[in-house]
């Protein structure tokens, strides 16, 4: 034991964040690779270029998810997954997913090099679009890899310029009529590991640097489209209106308070407002909200659904407007695997660094994972918990305890 974890090079990723750091960055909003784009593909590229420096066999899906894989003495074994996403929220930071990524692929790096025989085959996977930043919903790549999305869910989903999902992928050079391909066969995997940034405060509070993940907390995601009349905002009485705006200000408190009285778990965020026409001295005539409510436990999140929709129910009766509700994602709350659980608290251990055990407010690619096989999730410790905006940080030597926890779990369950 540690044979693999002392090889980890701790400036070779330091060095490979950098270099993703810069793409799409910018030096006020930080960076921002959003699904499917330019940015998010510059970085693909360079990941690919890791991976093949990595020794490993590389390949994309008709999606746009990379695989690096390391073939195992029993090619018909099942394979060991690792992995996680490079795109970005808008201004977002350099470490969310990335981490994951990269120590994905030092761990295949440093096995192949070090010449370990190993049963299993092991994958590296960069989800593509894992962030909720274009097409409503996020963890689009391992959707698609578990079998989520229909041919039709690639033509119904649009960003807010109207391009659909099936043209992204087209605009990428990818194929929307093989989604059947992209399929990842259940029988043919033995689990996926994730190592990824806590994006929030226990590890950093508890002075603890790696956090083994018992459950992840999923999303429901309502776009909400308010239509009231727009009108002016001098010559109006306030009894004459019907303010697109206020009636949605009416149900963004509502999210804030319901979220706080269902649970210490339940969280309510309204994201995204778009004010029609925005001018100040106009009264709003419509407003759409993006809303997104999470709970580690369905019927928390469910419950909280419920409550919001009795608010919208009364706002639209109340002000008179009319409100669309439209269900973007809705996804369930998984549970990590126990003995991948145990895999990983056995490997801090023997290499003596101190672990505890963490729930994950964030949803990740191993969400949907979790479909399909065995899962397994990393923390390392988010400095001041902050995540998604530009400050995000996590100091290398952490990544480097986090990396080489992965690379001997990875190496344990590929034996
Ligand atoms: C994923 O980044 C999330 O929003 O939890
Ligand atoms: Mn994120
Ligand atoms: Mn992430």
């Amino acid at each position: 034991m540690g044979v693999i974890s002392q090889k980890i090079d701790k400036h070779r990723l330091d060095k490979q964040l950098k270099e993703l750091a810069i793409i799409g960055y910018h030096p006020e909003k930080g960076r921002t690779r959003l699904p499917y784009t330019n940015e998010e593909r510059e970085a693909v590229n360079i990941v690919k270029g890791y991976m093949e420096e990595a020794g490993l066999e590389v390949y994309f899906d008709q999606f746009g998810n990379l695989f690096g894989k390391l073939e195992g003495s029993n090619p018909g074994a099942s394979v060991v997954m690792t992995g996680s996403h490079i795109d970005t929220v808008i201004n977002g930071g350099a470490y969310d997913g990335t981490v994951g990524a990269l120590s994905a692929i030092e761990s295949l790096r440093i096995i192949n090099e070090s010449k370990i025989p190993h049963t299993h085959t092991l994958k590296a996977a960069v989800f593509v679009s894992e962030e909720a930043a274009r097409f409503g919903g996020g963890t689009l790549g391992s959707k698609a890899f578990v079998g989520d999305y229909t041919r039709t869910d690639l033509d119904r989903l649009k960003d807010l310029n109207g391009v659909t999902l099936a043209q992204a992928l087209e605009q990428w050079g990818f194929d929307p009529d093989q989604l059947d391909t992209v399929k990842g066969d259940p029988s043919k995997i033995k689990c996926f590991i994730e190592l990824h940034i806590e994006q929030s405060i226990n590890l950093e509070t508890n002075k603890i640097p790696i956090g083994v993940v018992d459950q992840i907390a999923a999303p429901t995601y309502l776009r909400l489209y308010i239509k009231g009349k727009a009108g002016h905002a001098g010559a109006t009485p306030m009894d004459l209106r019907t303010d697109a705006f206020m009636a949605g200000a009416e149900i963004a408190l509502a999210i804030e308070k319901i979220a706080k009285t269902i649970g210490k778990e339940t969280v309510g965020t309204v994201g995204e407002v778009f004010v029609k026409p925005n001018a100040i001295n106009v009264i709003p005539g419509e407003v759409i909200l993006g809303v997104d409510i999470r709970d580690v436990t369905s019927e928390r999140k469910d419950l909280a659904v419920e409550k919001l929709k009795d608010v919208i129910e009364k706002t639209r009766e109340n002000r008179k407007v009319d409100i669309i509700i439209d269900e973007i994602a809705r996804q369930e709350p998984v549970k990590t695997a126990k003995q991948i659980v145990n895999t990983i608290r056995e490997t801090c251990e023997e290499l003596e660094i101190a672990f505890m055990n963490v729930t994950s407010g964030a949803y990740h690619d191993a969400l949907n994972m979790a479909k399909i096989t065995d899962i397994g999730m990393i923390f390392v410790p988010s400095v001041n918990g902050i995540s998604h905006a530009p400050e995000e940080f996590t100091a290398i030597e952490d990544i480097h305890k986090g990396a080489q926890v992965l690379a001997e779990t990875l190496l344990k369950l590929a034996q």
